[in-house]
């Protein structure tokens, strides 16, 4: 088994997932503005510090996605971000890609950057601390889209994104999410969703990167969220098995879901129905950022101070998704 295949099956194994707290600063000011905490780089420090030194970083969170601004700062104690999480149990990772930007030529849709001087930025993650990374490619539904070209240059530079991270030892994690914007069915969520993960692989194989040392991040197959057509968990999970199955090679040790707009509850019901149904050998679970954050969040915003308060909401929310990872989660468990 190879470094990096190990790496990615410890973020990953026994029911762990991903917590993907790699908000940038626009994204993070979004959000506490949506709760009303204004958005200092003390308040962004204090609700990350706050779910990182949880109990759920060791029995539930595999691994912590970083955005730049926080893998730089130093919590209360002293520490830095990197030594709070590996002490806690979990794994640091970072966010690389420098956003998705107007693709020339198809202005409609997204083409994502980070790729001019990487090579020197990982070499700079890596001795902070992080031994994974992620880069997200976003591909819109319309009755032209994605285009060819979306599909074509988002998978070009996630292959070259994953060859540079894993040549400086870390796990990429692959992230191409088509999103759930729109009023498209599910079987057109489908469809494009394989065809951009099958463009992927034919990239990353291309680049020669080893696919046991990556983790895929895709989407799920949902109809859009405009859809007057939405399907049941239990097709939700159906599809998404069916799709992933036809498309990921079997050497690709992990699938983290993203949550991509699905609320807290529904995003576990799928993963979980998706693990009860699952008889692939891939590992199953989450990275998730807003379905893992949403009510953490709502509740840390009534009194920042209120650390104990705010990780016992994480907690239940990081343990419910971790049962679903292992296709143990029933509703009657939420509160
Ligand atoms: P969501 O789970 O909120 O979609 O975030 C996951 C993520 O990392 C998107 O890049």
């Amino acid at each position: 088994m190879s470094e990096l295949n190990s790496i990615a099956i410890k973020i990953l194994k026994n029911g762990k997932g991903i917590l993907a707290a790699d908000e940038s600063t626009g994204t993070m000011t979004k959000r506490l503005d949506s709760v009303s905490v204004p958005s200092t780089p003390k308040n962004r420090l204090l609700f990350r510090e706050t779910l990182f030194s949880s109990s759920s970083m060791k029995d539930y969170i595999g691994g912590v996605i970083l955005f730049d601004e926080t893998i730089k700062q130093t919590t209360s104690k002293k520490k830095t971000i990197p030594e709070l999480i590996s002490e806690m149990g979990s794994i640091p990772g970072i966010k690389v890609d420098t956003g998705a930007k107007i693709l020339a030529s198809s202005p409609s849709e997204k083409i994502t950057e980070g790729l001019d001087g990487l090579r020197e930025r990982l070499k700079e993650y890596y001795k902070l601390g992080a031994k994974f990374t992620k880069w997200r490619g976003v591909y819109s539904i319309t009755k032209n889209y994605p285009s060819k070209i979306s599909i074509h240059s988002n998978a070009h530079a996630l292959a070259r994104y994953s060859a540079l991270v894993q040549e400086c030892n870390m796990v990429p994690i692959v992230e191409p999410e088509v999103l759930m914007d729109g009023d498209h069915s599910a079987k057109e969520c489908s469809i494009a969703t394989s065809q951009v993960i099958e463009k992927c692989f034919e990239e990353l194989i291309a680049h020669k990167v080893n696919l046991s040392g990556i983790i895929l991040k895709p989407n799920m197959i949902l109809a859009g969220n405009k859809s007057k057509n939405k399907i049941s968990s239990e097709e939700v999970a159906k599809l998404t098995l069916k799709c992933l199955k036809s498309t990921v090679p079997t050497e690709v040790p992990g699938i983290a879901f993203l949550s991509g707009g699905q609320s807290e509850i529904e995003a576990t019901e799928n993963l979980n129905l998706i693990n009860k149904h699952n008889s692939t050998n891939f590992i199953m679970s989450y990275s998730y950022g807003r379905a893992l954050q949403q009510s953490t969040l709502k509740h840390w915003s009534k009194d920042i101070n209120d650390i104990e308060g705010t990780q016992r909401i994480f907690n239940h929310r990081a343990k419910m998704n971790s049962l679903a990872a292992q296709g143990k989660w029933s509703k009657d468990l939420e509160i």
